[in-house]
């Protein structure tokens, strides 16, 4: 790995931020060089949810922007939606089954517990010379393996890393929960990492975890704390439980903070960004970051309205939709960032090629 880690502490209590030592960085960066997307064709709107739950499209859209979501077929996983965005991406850049070195997964809904969702992949698609892992980090898990996967290109040890954001979340929502069951939906996105040019690509990152924040947004039972039993199942502890206020309040001072770390660290304004590309949880976080910062809204991405939150799939989602609007063009200046489960915070600073 050529670009070393140094823990700064003192950001906030016992909080340590992880940030890459540019004093001794390698300057070959990788670049994204490509991203495909993947959502179920089963489109699932408010007023649906609102037949079997205590809930309203009007409560829905006002508290949290989201219209409608897509939720997967019987027999959908995440690998399946997982490979189909790899294939897309590998279509789109004409790759054959060697080309690709390294998949990085982030998932918080893995097909199983293992074997990795990244070796479901690679047995679907036929993928000859790859090797790969999952990575659970949650909301910040695509943030994160990203990061991890520019890693192997920034070394020189590989050529082309696929990194992939994908989560069933219907596989672990409780349906009888509205505070949670109209927040989630299922999807998938990949992105190519290459090697880029001089001056291009992904420059720096800022990321740190705090897991005093864990017991607000967490699956309570499956893991080796509490394995499954017939009394987890009837205490309904296999679903996502979250306390969303606390979790809102979080997300809106570290998205917007993380951000301004980064910013300074290259003297920047957040006006000098052509967009951010934001973790969609709630319009309301997305509106109240971009104030926050000094970002006129509209370059603030956001497909939560048609999407929800798909937790790692929401960057992938929304970069290809800023890619596909043709918003972004050689050279301009990028943020990806993204608050989640963990707590886990991150951002990340690209010079689009
Ligand atoms: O992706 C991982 C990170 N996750 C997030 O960033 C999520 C952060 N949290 C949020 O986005 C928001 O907190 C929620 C959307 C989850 C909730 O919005 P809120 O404005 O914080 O609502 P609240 O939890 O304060 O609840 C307000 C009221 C409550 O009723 P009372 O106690 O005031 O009578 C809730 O029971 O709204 C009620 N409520 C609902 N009402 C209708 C909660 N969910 C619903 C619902 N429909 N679906």
């Amino acid at each position: 790995m050529t670009v070393g880690l140094r823990m700064v502490g003192g950001m906030g209590g016992n909080i340590t931020s992880c940030m890459p030592d540019t004093s001794r960085a390698n300057p070959r960066r990788a670049a994204i060089t490509g991203v495909a997307t993947y959502v179920p064709d089963r489109v699932v709107a408010n007023a649906e949810l609102a037949r079997t739950l205590d809930t309203s499209d009007e409560w829905i859209i006002t508290r949290t922007g989201i219209r409608e979501r897509r939720i997967g077929a019987p027999g959908e996983t995440t690998s399946t939606m997982g490979a189909e965005a790899v294939r897309r991406l590998m279509a789109a850049r004409n790759l054959g089954p060697r080309d690709v070195d390294v998949l990085v997964v982030a998932t918080v809904t893995p097909d199983m517990l293992f074997p990795a969702t990244a070796c479901l992949i690679q047995d679907r698609l036929g993928l000859e010379n790859v090797w790969g892992f999952d990575l659970s980090a949650a909301c910040s898990g695509f943030l994160y393996a990203l990061t991890t996967g520019a890693q192997f290109v920034a070394s020189g040890a590989h050529r082309r890393v696929v990194v992939v954001g994908a989560d069933l979340m219907s596989a672990i929502i409780d349906p009888l929960d509205r505070t949670t069951a109209v927040l989630f939906g299922d999807g998938a996105g990949a992105v190519l990492l290459e090697e880029a040019e001089p001056g291009y690509g992904i420059l720096d990152f800022v990321h740190r975890v705090d897991g005093s924040g864990a017991s607000d947004l967490m699956m309570p039972a499956g893991g080796s704390l509490k394995p499954a039993t017939t009394g987890t199942v009837a205490a309904r502890e296999h679903y996502l439980k979250q306390n969303g206020r606390t979790v809102f309040k979080f997300a809106v001072s570290q998205m917007a903070g993380s951000v301004e770390r980064l910013l300074e660290r290259h003297a920047l304004r957040a006006t000098d960004l052509a967009a951010v590309i934001p973790h969609q949880a709630n319009q309301r976080i997305l509106d109240a970051t971009a104030d926050r910062l000094g970002l006129p809204r509209e370059r603030m991405a956001s497909v939560i309205a048609r999407f929800g939150n798909t937790t790692a799939a929401t960057l992938p989602l929304a970069l290809d939709d800023v890619v596909r609007g043709g918003k972004l063009k050689r050279g301009d200046l990028v943020v990806f960032v993204a608050v989640g489960a963990g707590f886990t915070i991150g951002s990340t600073l690209v010079r689009w090629s």
